[in-house]
């Protein structure tokens, strides 16, 4: 029996759906990427703003169909939006077999168990194969929930409070994926670089990840500037497995805004952050995440959000339109019309854009260090994305040479 998934959202969502991927494997069943041969289809859906909301459940809608075809197929909900809107999901699409909720995942296994044992496919178990991830850059999840409460946020509604994974489990997981050919690791969490448990804090966990054999790179995503500590930078810095790049969200340039959306730092803290970590670590790479239109932005907010990125100069950015989240603070507030939303965002996008093609052009003749994933593509340590035109297999490392930088993802000179 063949299953397919499909997964709206984050990095957390890809790890997430990887892990229950997993669950189905360990139950005999075999990935599949095409929805036709599929008897479970399994959507894992994003909430965190509305238009990621509206294209899964335009997708599910579609299920009905796909279900038809074949008797005895199965549709699985999962994720954010069906954690936030279960009943509502189940009265739309009554021909939903199962809602797991984010905060669920963690018992996925059962669940899948359960949703086998009442299976009535017309298939028999293709054959039970090992639950393996073949992925030479790997996720691991460190943490789940958050503790904040952002005030335009609804994950900490959806995934609930933080718990993190014991240090044991943590690198036990780490070692699986090595064992299946990872060579990178990324940890997550939603501010992963918050995790403690015990005596361990995040900086323990990054060196004790980086020596386990066989790892060559260490990623983390994503963290908060509030826990970016100078033992975090110090330990980035360090420890040569920690690669040379970072996505830390700013989400404004204004201290008023900062203080509206509760994040608990001001743009002089995150500027002196910035500048203490490439200090620290030359060459490194900074991404960030930024909302335009949060309720009460006034023009001379927006301005500093530009000229934040103007000073940071960002490597590059996801530029996010405010979506209202029913249930959080900011939704109290009166929002923009979406015309000036999407004016801020054509701008904002427009000088990211142009900076970080400013900073792919300067890496055009330099060589490069390519970790080779799949279908030759492979990643800079700084996380540029490379085609390597057939140099190296999987799980290598290539030099190659940059000659291309016109688009996001760079060209290897042949
Ligand atoms: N509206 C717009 N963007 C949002 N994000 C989170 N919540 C919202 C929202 N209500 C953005 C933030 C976060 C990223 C994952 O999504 O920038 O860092
Ligand atoms: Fe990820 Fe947030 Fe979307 Fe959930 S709501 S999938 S945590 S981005």
């Amino acid at each position: 029996m063949k299953f397919y998934v499909r997964t709206y959202g984050c990095q957390m969502n890809v790890a997430d759906s990887n892990e229950m991927s997993r669950h189905l494997k360990a139950e005999g069943l075999v990935e599949t990427q095409d929805p036709d041969e599929a008897s479970v289809m399994l959507v894992n859906t994003c909430t965190v703003r509305q238009h990621a909301e509206d294209r899964a459940f335009s997708e599910i809608g579609r299920l009905k169909r796909w279900k038809a075809k074949r008797a005895g197929r199965k549709v699985v909900v999962t994720g954010c939006a069906a954690e936030r809107t279960k009943e509502y999901l189940e009265d739309r699409f009554p021909f939903v077999d199962l809602v797991v909720g984010a905060k669920s995942i963690e018992d996925f296994a059962q669940v899948a168990h359960r949703l086998l044992d009442r299976r009535e496919t017309d298939e028999e178990l293709d054959y039970a194969i090992p639950a393996v991830d073949d992925k030479v850059a790997a996720f691991v999840t460190i943490m789940r929930g958050c503790n904040y409460s952002c005030t335009y946020c609804i994950v900490p509604y959806v995934r609930g409070r933080e718990i993190y994974h014991s240090v044991e489990q943590i690198l036990g997981e780490v070692r699986d994926r090595v064992r299946e050919g990872a060579r990178e690791i990324t940890l997550l969490g939603q501010t992963v670089n918050s995790y403690r448990h015990g005596q361990h804090r995040f900086a323990d966990l990054l060196e004790r990840v980086s020596a386990v054999d066989g790892v060559d790179r260490v990623r983390f995503i994503s963290p908060h500037p509030y826990y970016m500590t100078d033992r975090v930078i110090e330990t980035m810095a360090a420890v040569p497995q920690v690669c040379e790049s970072l996505h830390l969200p700013v989400q404004s340039g204004s201290n008023t805004m900062l203080k509206a959306m509760a994040r608990n730092y001001t743009r002089e803290q995150y500027v002196a952050q910035i500048e203490k970590m490439r200090r620290a670590m030359p060459g490194m790479t900074l991404s960030t995440d930024i909302i335009v239109g949060f309720p009460g932005e006034t023009e001379e907010d927006f301005d500093q959000t530009l000229s934040l990125i103007e000073e940071l100069q960002f490597d590059w950015g996801f530029i996010f339109k405010y979506s209202t989240r029913e249930g959080t603070p900011a939704a109290k507030l009166d929002s923009f019309p979406q015309e000036l939303i999407e004016e801020r965002h054509q701008r904002c996008l427009e000088l990211v854009d142009r900076i970080a093609l400013e900073k792919r052009s300067k890496l055009v003749g330099t060589l490069q260090d390519v970790l080779v994933e799949e279908n030759n593509f492979g990643r800079t340590r700084t996380n540029y994305k490379v085609h390597v035109n057939g140099d190296g297999a999987p799980g290598q490392e290539v030099r190659v040479s940059i000659a291309n930088a016109h688009r996001a993802t760079l060209e290897a000179a042949l």
